[in-house]
């Protein structure tokens, strides 16, 4: 049933550019400049009507919606919020029957993410759910459903999941962009041309997880870690800490790394951890002052980035992976993955349960 791994968790990671592809499957036109979303009730008119989107999520498909609204902002210029969902009930957010509310959840069963649909709905706001599971409680409420085609996910670490909510949100991003008239034809073609090549540049890593496996050894022995990133890359590390947190039991924290000086600093001292996610061209630059701040306070940092930028980073990092290049917006789609692997790795050294992590359950059916 783990289909020759040792774990869920991994079967599942080496099952994302699978995941990838069902997802975007009969979702791209045959001209491949355009996305279609048959499924969608929402009506082009309702698209044009929209005024703003609230992305409501838990955990990591959370996460999930902060790249979401990075999507959705850049491509469509559509004002997005994004709430937790034990929180969006409690600070009477402001809903009208022109916001389109997304709801993501993994499994469809999360009783915050369900009560914040149901509180959307009683607004007059058209809810549309991201959900793996389309026999659910969360899909069977929603107005619409976007299912992500990852197939089962066992491990309570969520992966696929992750990534494929991803993809959904490019999809509906495109989809959006088109009807609203905020992209060019060939700017939607060239998306969609580089999020064809993502399961093939995803496969190309998983062949390789030496070298993060052997620095999830180097950090196994540490109770507490940083994660740094600007921009995309900040939601990333997001999920990337999580992740650690949950299957490792790792102590970490992401932090913008800009934000690192206005207090966290002060629990940088020599020999910790700090992974510095460092992606985005456009951030660069800033990125690496924030890793000449940390290692100027003894850190030992491990930067993820792409291969243009490994020789002048290693004058401020200690060791540096690369990932393939994508455009920057689709860049989390690949960016997440060495980050699961070193989670599982880390687990792993550390003789856990890493299918079924303690105090833990799949899905979250309690407020
Ligand atoms: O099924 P859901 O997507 O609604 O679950 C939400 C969270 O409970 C879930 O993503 C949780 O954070 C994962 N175990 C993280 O790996």
């Amino acid at each position: 049933e783990k289909g020759g791994f040792e774990h869920f968790m991994l079967k599942e990671i080496h099952e994302q550019p699978k995941a990838y592809r069902d997802t975007m499957r009969g979702r791209i036109d045959e001209s491949g400049k355009k996305v279609v979303l048959p499924e969608l009730k929402l009506t082009k008119e309702q698209i044009k009507g929209i005024s703003k989107i609230q992305i409501i999520a838990c955990g990591t498909a959370y996460h999930a919606g902060l790249v979401g609204r990075q999507a959705i902002e850049s491509l469509v210029r559509i004002p997005v919020e994004t709430d937790v969902a034990s929180e969006y009930r409690y600070r009477s957010p402001i809903v009208t029957p022109d916001t389109l509310v997304i709801v993501v959840s993994q499994s469809g069963e999360t009783a915050d993410t369900l009560a914040a649909l149901r509180e959307a709905q009683s607004h007059g706001a058209h809810v549309l759910a991201i959900t793996n599971v389309v026999g659910s409680s969360i899909a069977r409420d929603a107005d619409d459903v976007i299912a992500t085609l990852a197939g089962p996910e066992i491990a309570v670490a969520s992966t696929k999941a992750y990534t494929s909510q991803l993809i959904a949100f490019y999809l509906l991003s495109l989809y959006l962009a088109e009807v609203r008239g905020t992209q060019t034809q060939d700017e939607v073609a060239r998306i969609i041309a580089a999020m064809q090549a993502l399961p093939e540049q995803l496969e190309n890593m998983l062949a390789k997880p030496d070298a993060i496996k052997a620095y999830a050894e180097q950090i196994s022995k540490h109770e507490h870690l940083f994660f740094i990133g600007r921009g995309l890359d900040y939601a990333v590390v997001q999920e990337g800490s999580l992740k650690l947190k949950e299957i490792s039991y790792i102590h970490s924290e992401a932090y913008a790394a800009g934000e690192l000086k206005h207090g966290t600093l002060a629990l940088i001292e020599e020999g910790i951890p700090v992974i510095a996610l460092a992606t985005q061209d456009a951030v660069l630059e800033k990125t690496v002052s924030n890793i000449k701040e940390v290692s100027a306070r003894g850190a030992d940092i491990m930067a993820i980035t792409h291969e243009e930028h490994v020789v002048s980073l290693l004058k401020s990092v200690n060791q540096a992976f690369a990932i393939p290049k994508t455009l920057p917006l689709l860049t989390p789609a690949l960016s997440v993955v060495p980050l699961q692997l070193l989670s599982y790795y880390a687990s792993l050294a550390r003789g856990n349960d890493v299918d079924k992590p303690r105090n833990l359950a799949k899905s979250v059916t309690v407020e």
